[in-house]
Parts: structure tokens; sequence; C-alpha cells
């Protein structure tokens, strides 16, 4: 079989490049390795920046964000015993955020998709991309059993991490810059509301923590653990005593215990693969680039690769012009490497480094920023600035 766009990975970024192609008229075809079911359950982030709400929106795709997406005009800082909010809307000019589960997005984005007649294949691996230096690229891939091939104009490799796009790329001509971070993240979901509206970053001497949400009556919240931490060494009560201790602050200020339904252990890493075209071949979306969580920007940098690809695609069959195109991989890196240092800067503010030779030091290095954003509003207005993202175009 053929089509124009050969799409591999049903994520965020491989869901949201067909709607916005299929809404260009650009013909595509998704391929997903895995089922349905277990796509729409994967737990992951749950920060939408303005830029990806407004591409849900002009796809069509955001009737439901609209109505139970929580918008957020602030985060909060602890550190010690202190808090300190950041008001996004006074500091950057009216932005702010939303939180909505990445497992609604993706349910959202596939049932569009399907609706809107995209051809979507669950439990169908890509296998290998082959033609990358060609104009006439093939995805083998695996379904029901039988090995096939897709011919395509081009191929867009959003299939996260672990993807086999990427191979397309001769190694020769693709670098990729890594960093891997001395902590790792126990991500857990609770059947409780909430015990705050906000989104509270702490900084403690035992490590960072965080509490998130996923709706009024669920909670997400996160811990640092050491590198290659077992979940199952967590009981539900260690969890909750050692939350209680990093979120300590002066008042009256309670964590809402309830039952937990869900614990796992998220390495944090930063990588980022350059470049992100090579011939008919594009990446996007965690194919090209991780960032560690704190900064949530994981998943919006996937969607504003896909937003920029989607665009370039449109004029390349509405005028023939690859300009946007050949633009794709600098302008996008750009965006990338400002979001991985802002995701490291928040990183380092905020955990504990067990390999510090001077950990003193360090964390008087961390007190000293954390006071400086509580003593200055350009040093608020910085952070607020790169945590809601980039205005839309
Ligand atoms: P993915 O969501 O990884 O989607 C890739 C898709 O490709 C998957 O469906 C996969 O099954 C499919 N695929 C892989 N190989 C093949 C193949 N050979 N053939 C066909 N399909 C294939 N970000 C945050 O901001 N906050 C968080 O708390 C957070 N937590 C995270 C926790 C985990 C465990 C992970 C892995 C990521 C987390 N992220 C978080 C990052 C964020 O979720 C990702 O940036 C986002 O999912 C990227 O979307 P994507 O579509 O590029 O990739
Ligand atoms: C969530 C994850 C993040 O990495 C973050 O910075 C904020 C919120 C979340 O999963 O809700």
């Amino acid at each position: 079989s053929r089509t124009r766009v050969g799409v591999v990975g049903a994520g965020p970024a491989g869901l949201l490049l067909a709607a916005l192609l299929r809404r260009a008229g650009v013909d595509c075809v998704v391929l997903e390795s895995r089922e349905r079911s277990y796509v729409e359950r994967r737990q992951r982030a749950g920060v939408l920046e303005q830029s990806t709400v407004d591409a849900l929106r002009g796809c069509g795709a955001a009737e439901r964000l609209d109505r139970e997406g929580l918008a957020h005009d602030g985060i909060e800082l602890r550190w010690n015993r202190r808090a300190q909010r950041i008001d996004f809307p006074s500091l950057t000019g009216g932005r702010r955020v939303w939180v909505y589960a990445q497992t609604e997005v993706v349910k959202d984005l596939i049932a569009h998709d399907l609706t809107a007649g995209v051809p979507l294949a669950f439990g169908t691996p890509a296998l290998a991309v082959t033609g990358a230096d060609t104009d006439r690229p093939v995805v083998t891939y695996r379904h029901e059993g039988r090995e096939q091939s897709l011919a395509c104009d081009y191929v867009v490799g959003c299939d996260g991490f672990h993807g086999v796009v990427r191979t397309a790329v001769p190694a020769s001509a693709r670098t990729t810059y890594e960093r891997r971070y001395p902590y790792s993240w126990l991500g857990v979901l609770a059947d409780v509301p909430p015990s705050c509206d906000e989104l509270i970053y702490a900084h403690s001497p035992r490590g960072f923590a965080l509490h998130s949400l996923r709706s009024p009556t669920v909670s997400r919240l996160y811990l640092q653990v050491a590198n290659g931490t077992d979940p199952a060494d967590w009981s539900d009560e260690r969890i909750w005593d050692e939350l209680d201790a990093r979120f300590a602050v002066e008042g009256d200020w309670r964590l809402r215990r309830g039952p937990l339904t869900q614990k796992s252990v998220l390495p944090m890493r930063g990588s980022v693969t350059e470049p992100m075209r090579h011939g008919s071949v594009f990446l996007a979306g965690d194919a090209a680039h991780i960032v560690p969580p704190t900064g949530a920007k994981g998943l919006n940098l996937a969607a504003g690769d896909v937003i920029e690809l989607g665009r370039a695609f449109a004029l390349r069959y509405a005028d023939g012009t690859d300009r946007a195109l050949a633009a794709y991989s600098d302008t996008r890196l750009r965006r990338i490497w400002r979001a991985q240092h802002f995701s490291y800067s928040l990183t380092t503010m905020l955990h504990t480094d067990p390999g510090d030779p001077d950990p003193g030091f360090g964390v008087r290095l961390q007190l000293a920023r954390l006071d400086r954003i509580a003593a200055s509003r350009a040093a608020r207005a910085e952070l607020a600035e790169n945590y809601v993202g980039p205005a839309t175009r």
C-alpha cells in the first residue's frame, strides 16, 4: 500500500500529527505497535501549554478538554518550610497552563482520528524504514503475523524513545547528546481529592516532591528516589509519610491521604538526537528528544514538533515548496534546547544530588536560587515564561 506521510507511533505526537494532516487534506497512515487499550492507559504527563491546547482546539479534538481540563494560573514552590506562589498571568502577559492528563489527550485524539477516517492501525509494529535517502521511503511492518510494506513520500518517526525510525538514519548522519541524572521519580496515583488547587514543587533535605492532580477527585504525586528503586519497596504508608515530610510548610496545610491505585518509577534523563530530519525521514517527540519531567515539557515539545511539521507538510502539498520542511530541524532544535535547559535548571534547583562531594555547598546554592525567586519579580518572570511555554504563533 502507499500513502503520502507514513506516521510511526500513536502516542500524542503521532495522533496529533495525523489530526493536523487530515485537516490539511494530506493523506497519512498511522502504525502503532501496541493495542488501543494499552495506549489509552499509559500514565504519563498532565500539564498542557497554551499552544498544545490551541492545536487540539484547531483540529476539533478539544471538546472534552474544554469541559474537563483545569486552567492553572500558577504553581507553588516550597523550601525551608516556606511557600512561594508563581503567578503566571501577571508575569507572562496573561498566559496560563491546563491540567489534563495525557491519557485523556490520547483517548480524545484516537476518537477524533478514527472519526475523521485516518487509517490508524493498532497492534502493528514498524520493523524498519528503508530509503531515507530517496524520495520513496518504505516502512515494513507486521500486521496479524504478516510482514507488509508501506511506501511513502515521507516517514515521520513518532515512535518514542525506544522507536525504530531513528535507526533509519545512518549512524554517521546523527548524533545523540545525552545526560543522565542521578535520581528517578516514584510516581503514584491516589483516589483522593488534591490537597491544593495548584501544583506544588518542593525542595527538601530529603529530596524533591511534586503534588499534582488528574481531576477534582484524583491526586498525582511524585517523589525523588534513588536510581534503580523498585516501587515494591515503597509501601503506601512509607510513601505518604515521605510526602508529608517533604511538603512540610509553616501553617496548617495538610496532605490528604487515600488509596494508591498505581506506582511506577521513571529514571530522569535528557537526550537530543540531531538533526531531526534525514532525507525523507523526520523524527518528532520522544523519538528525537527526552527531557527530565520536572518542567512538564515532554508532551508539549512533542506537540510543538508536530504542529511545526503539520504546517510544513500542508505547505509542501499546497504549493510544492519544501522550505518549511527544510527548516524543521533547526527551528525545533532551538526550542528543544531552550526546554532542555529549563528542565535541567528546575531539576537541579530542586533535587538532592546523592553524588555531590560537597553537599552543603550544593544545597546552599539551591537555596540561594530559590531565595532569588522569592526576592525578584524578574526571576519569577523567567521561571513563569519558561513554564507556560512560547506564545502561539
Ligand atoms: P510516546 O508517547 O512514547 O509514543 C510513542 C508511541 O510509539 C507509543 O505508542 C509506542 O507504543 C509506539 N511505538 C514504539 N515503537 C514502535 C514501532 N516500532 N512501531 C509502531 N509503534 C511504535 N512528561 C511530563 O511532562 N510529565 C510527566 O510526568 C511525564 N511522565 C512520563 C513518564 C514516563 C514513564 C514516560 C516514558 C514519559 C513521561 N513524560 C512525562 C514524557 C511524556 O509523556 C512524553 O514526552 C510524551 O509521551 C511524548 O509523546 P510521543 O508521542 O513523542 O511518544
Ligand atoms: C505532572 C508531571 C510533571 O512532570 C510536572 O512537572 C507537573 C505535573 C503530572 O503528571 O501531573
